[in-house]
């Protein structure tokens, strides 16, 4: 039979092979763990995953652009409110400066309360004493630290717990407003070196803040994403473990045939109390609004790619250079076989040197079909080098060359790039090289601190938002010439 066609269950990826599996020496006691996740509460509610694939659509559909961002491989240590505040903080302050240049509302989706599965290259990790370990998957697996690398079923529960304290204080605070964004002093352009950028960096923020302080002054209320009392911040990881991906996909009621739309109250589906059909029932998966699938595990007859065709949330894939155009048709077909536009999001990222050579023909391939993805760009993922020090790391110039080689391959092709997907933290950290504040190579070990992929800081965050922002005004302003 041929993928995507058979029935679909939240377990029927069980019977397909599976890519990054984990195995754990105690199977009764993963099932005991499982079975306890399987109980717990959702995360966040379908009708919130209903108004992301409504956002999406019009993401897809040039009426928006998505931003989507944090860290490589969350720690359960991040769970703490600095931590937290400072991502929320540089995300929305990334988005605030997208929407001034770019004129429309921008969907906010953190990586983030949940983002703790990494796939890896290889499952074993070489010591400097020439022994060999399994190499760190994931605070929900194992230990960061080499002594501690057995899988412990325990994990799983304790990353649901944390998911829950993160998605919680995040809830907390936009509800709280976050208000200091409306400050121009909360907006820390001091780290910028060069005089003219600052100045420049500067006066973008003043506009931004004046039409802040003019919209509180007149009420104004939009009920777009753009707009600032009601704050929409999703949350999404890559959805690696599929066991505990299942014990999070419920059963919502389908809405009735005389409703367009569920109602916006949140609705319990954990688990119906009277069993339905399953065909009355559509199935979320509710540890987060968006989920993706990795570069290493988008096989087409492959386990991940069966358990993401049967949810409702909206989903991404990775693209990376191995992707051949016709198998990415095919992975749209088998997620999107009603062409919802915005239903798959392509996360494509390829490298600053082979972004040419790739993205036309996939541009080329899914314009020849009925498919209107959300085509984002990871300008991250194929940057990655080793710097003489040892350490992992990336040059903002890479980044920023495969932001502007997606842009100007998109728009050759009569395609448009729709969102972006960023490693970053709120923090203060020395992993990547380059940006206003100039971080050389030897920068690197005062503050590095990432488990996983370096990471842009706060600053390097901002330069990203404040160059696109720019690229797209001038594109508008030489359109409208
Ligand atoms: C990631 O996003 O952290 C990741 C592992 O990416 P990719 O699957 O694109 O390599
Ligand atoms: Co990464």
């Amino acid at each position: 039979m041929a993928e995507g066609t058979s029935a679909w269950s939240p377990d029927s990826w069980k019977a397909k092979p599976i890519k990054q599996d984990v195995v754990y020496d105690d199977a009764s006691e993963l099932e005991t763990v499982l079975s306890r996740v399987t109980n717990m509460p959702p995360l966040v509610s379908s009708p919130e995953i209903d108004r992301l694939r409504e956002q999406l659509k019009e993401v897809a559909e040039g009426r928006a652009f998505l931003l989507q961002g944090g860290d490589c491989a969350e720690s359960f240590d991040y769970c703490n409110p600095l931590a937290i505040e400072d991502k929320l903080k540089v995300l929305l302050q990334m988005s605030l400066v997208l929407i001034w240049g770019m004129r429309m509302p921008v969907v906010r989706i953190a990586r983030m309360a949940g983002q703790y599965a990494k796939p890896r290259s290889s499952p074993f990790e070489k010591l400097s004493d020439g022994s060999t370990i399994m190499s760190y998957r994931g605070d929900n697996v194992n230990s960061i630290d080499p002594d501690n690398r057995r899988p412990d079923p325990q994990r799983l529960l304790s990353a649901y717990f944390h998911s829950a304290a993160t998605v919680n204080y995040v809830r907390l605070l936009l509800a709280a407003g976050f208000a200091d964004l409306h400050k121009p002093e909360a907006w820390d352009l001091g780290y910028v070196r060069n005089k003219d950028i600052r100045s420049d960096y500067q006066n973008i923020v003043n506009r931004l803040t004046d039409s802040l302080k003019f919209m509180g002054v007149i009420g104004a209320t939009e009920t777009s994403a753009s707009s600032l009392n009601t704050i929409d911040l999703y949350t999404s990881h890559e959805a690696l473990l599929l066991d505990y991906e299942q014990a999070l996909t419920r059963p919502v009621p389908k809405p009735l045939e005389n409703q367009k739309k569920r109602s916006s109250y949140y609705e319990p589906a954990t688990p119906p109390r009277v069993p339905l059909a399953p065909e009355l029932c559509d199935w979320y998966n509710l540890s987060a609004h968006f989920i993706w699938i990795g570069d290493r595990t988008r096989q087409l007859d492959g386990a991940h790619i069966e358990y993401f065709r049967g949810v409702k949330n909206p989903v991404g894939v990775k693209v990376g250079p191995t992707m051949e155009a016709e198998e990415l048709v095919r992975v749209l077909d088998i997620l999107d076989p009603l062409f919802e536009s915005g239903r798959v999001t392509l996360i494509t990222r390829y490298g600053a040197d082979k972004i040419d050579k790739f993205l036309p023909a996939h541009i080329a391939a899914v314009q020849k079909t009925e498919h209107k993805p959300v085509w984002c760009c990871d300008p991250c993922h194929g940057n990655t080098t080793t710097a003489p020090t040892g350490h992992k790391t990336r040059s903002f110039d890479a980044i920023m060359s495969e932001i502007t080689s997606n842009m100007r391959i998109h728009q050759e092709l009569g395609s448009r790039l729709s969102g972006i997907h960023l490693e970053l933290t709120g923090e203060h950290v020395t992993e990547c090289t380059g940006g206003s504040q100039e971080l050389s190579h030897s920068d690197l070990p005062s503050n590095y601190q990432t488990f996983c992929d370096p990471r842009l800081n706060y600053e390097q965050s901002l330069d990203i938002a404040f160059k696109i922002a720019k690229d797209f005004e001038s594109e508008r302003q030489s359109s409208s010439r």
